[in-house]
């Protein structure tokens, strides 16, 4: 079944969930890229362009929401590990990784999509 990330229903997740098949080897390269530190943060959470914030308007995102998904994802999403360069993943992709890692953050559904929100504009605008 094809979806699109735009106006899709939220409990998709639990539904992604099940075909979602973990790299363990990535656990390794994440250990890594915690050593690489800081210089992984920009790559992971870069700062919202002026075409960011093109791409989120035209989705009914606010520049507001993607501020937020962003500082979410620098805070929550690097306490096990450092952050994957953006470009690694397609939008589905970072939809099925939010969707898994959300539980683990501790994320509230607004926080995940304020997260989803960012770095679908931030794919997009790559
Ligand atoms: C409680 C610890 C923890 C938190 C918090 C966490 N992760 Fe992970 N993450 C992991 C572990 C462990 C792995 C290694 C693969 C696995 O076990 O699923 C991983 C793997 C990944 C991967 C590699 C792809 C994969 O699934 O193997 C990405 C990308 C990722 N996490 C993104 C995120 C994002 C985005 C967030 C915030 C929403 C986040 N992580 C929060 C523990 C965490």
């Amino acid at each position: 079944m094809r979806r699109t990330f735009n106006g899709a229903p939220f409990l998709e997740c639990i539904f992604e969930k099940r075909g979602y098949v973990h790299k363990s080897q990535l656990t390794l390269a994440g250990m890594v890229l915690l050593l690489a530190g800081s210089a992984s943060f920009q790559a992971g959470a870069p700062a919202i362009t002026p075409e960011m914030t093109k791409v989120a308007m035209s989705a009914g995102d606010s520049f507001e929401k993607l501020e937020k998904g962003r500082r979410l994802l620098a805070t929550r999403c690097t306490t096990c590990h450092a952050l994957e360069p953006v470009a690694k993943y397609t939008i589905q992709e970072w939809r099925e990784i939010v969707c898994d890692m959300a539980d683990r953050s501790g994320l509230k559904e607004e926080e995940q999509q304020e997260i989803q929100a960012y770095l679908n504009a931030a794919r997009q605008a790559l």
